[in-house]
């Protein structure tokens, strides 16, 4: 399947010549849909998604993903709060960096079959998002475009400690009535680890009518179980039921509806984050609260959306589809980065609760959670699959 991928690829990348390989990582490459409901923009820096325009009630288009007006700041700022990129190779965190394969839940630091990864979160207690250069600030390959699609290719080689070659294509495609679909496929030349994710930043009303927060948006999840964490972030093993706590979303509810009973659920917020890549130590506002946990979707690879987020101001409603588990939900706590223009910056921050990421991915951490018995090793003849539907509209 890859192979033919690859194929198709480097036919499409050489000897049709259409597909020109921007120069410079950051370029823009736009993608539209016919009838101009969805338009977004993309850089081969991390597959990243730069901008999102869909059409308020009013038939206004807005932006509603955070994002840089200078777009080499996904490599540079230190506060890397990973807007809208693919992250891969194993998204979210990994306890020390460390895994076996097979996997176990306390893995011999010193055993042949163990593997670290540098650690950049916690204090230096845990791997978040793949290591320091994870996929999101790799420059990957424009390998195909069409006026309403654009796929993207990355061979990661033993990068960051993970065992193995993997090659990932990200095909990222708009249609006619508002849709935005993600794909990935990965294969690897060795057993390995692979858990993807598409982080995207969502402000369905983008900064405007003075509206500055994700409170006032609703959110349905279709999820009955969230995952308990420790102190660092890292699974316990054990699920909790959602029923009578702020974390139960099953019939739609606003982000700010339980606010206050909400501390403590996103962490510690003790942490300190450090970019090795520009040697700035940043410490973001201690004294976490909103959300920050993986929900177990109750029916997962359903053809119904797993969620929806809409808000009421704007109009603007998103159902999201996935093939995925589990969906995380951040409502980023530790933001503090200048706008873009379009959304007030740069005089302007996005801030704590100015966004909410949410993230469709595997269960977090289970190559260190043998007794989920969850596989996430892949291998040649075993490829990986993710998607997801962004369908939007109005109400
Ligand atoms: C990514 O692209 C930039 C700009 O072309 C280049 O400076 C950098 O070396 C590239 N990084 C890697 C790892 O190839
Ligand atoms: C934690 O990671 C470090 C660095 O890779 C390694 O030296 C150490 O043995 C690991 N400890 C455990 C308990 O896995
Ligand atoms: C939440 O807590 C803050 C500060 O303690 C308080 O001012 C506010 O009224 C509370 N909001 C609700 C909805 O209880």
């Amino acid at each position: 399947m890859l192979g033919k991928l690859l194929l198709v690829a480097c036919i499409a990348a050489t000897t049709m010549g259409k597909v020109q390989d921007p120069a410079w990582p950051f370029d823009l490459t736009e993608i539209k849909a016919p009838d101009g409901s969805i338009t977004a923009k993309f850089v081969s820096f991390g597959s990243t998604m730069t901008e999102l325009w869909v059409k308020d009630r009013d038939g206004k288009a807005r932006d509603v993903i955070l994002g840089y007006d200078d777009n080499s700041k996904l490599l540079t700022d230190p506060a890397h709060p990973v807007f809208n990129p693919i992250v891969g190779r194993y998204a979210n965190r990994i306890k020390n960096g460390t895994f076996s394969i097979p996997i176990s839940k306390n893995p011999d630091p010193k055993a042949p079959n163990t593997y670290h990864i540098p650690t950049n979160d916690q204090n230096g207690q845990v791997t978040l998002h793949g290591g320091i250069y994870g996929w999101d600030r790799r420059n990957w390959t424009l390998v195909d475009k069409s006026p309403s699609s654009v796929t993207y290719m990355h061979v990661d080689d033993a990068d960051e400690g993970f065992p193995g070659t993997v090659t990932v294509f990200a095909t990222h495609t708009v249609s006619n009535g508002g849709i935005l679909r993600t794909r990935l496929r990965a294969s690897a030349s060795q057993k390995t680890p692979i858990m993807l994710t598409q982080h995207i930043y969502w402000n369905l009303d983008a900064f405007q009518d003075g509206n500055n927060d994700i409170y006032s948006h609703n959110l349905r999840l279709a999820s009955s179980r969230t995952i308990e964490v420790d102190d660092i972030a890292i699974p316990t093993g054990k699920f909790l039921d959602v029923t009578g706590t702020p974390s139960d979303f099953r019939k739609g509810e606003e982000l700010g509806a339980r606010w206050n009973e909400s501390v403590g659920l996103c962490g510690t917020g003790t942490v300190t984050l450090s970019n090795p890549i520009t040697a700035v130590t940043y410490s973001p506002l201690p004294g976490c609260q909103g959300y920050n946990n993986g929900w177990v979707l109750d029916d997962p690879n359903s053809k119904q959306p797993a969620v929806t987020l809409k808000s009421e101001s704007s109009g603007i409603r998103v159902d999201i589809t996935t093939n995925q588990p589990v969906v995380i939900v951040y409502t980023s706590f530790w933001l503090n980065t200048p706008r873009k223009e379009v959304h007030g910056g740069p005089s302007l921050n996005y801030g704590p609760q100015s966004a909410v990421a949410i993230e469709q991915q595997g269960y977090i951490a289970a190559i260190n959670t043998p007794e989920w018995h969850i596989d996430q090793i892949y291998y040649p003849g075993k490829d990986y699959e993710w998607s997801s539907e962004y369908k939007f509209s109005n109400f």
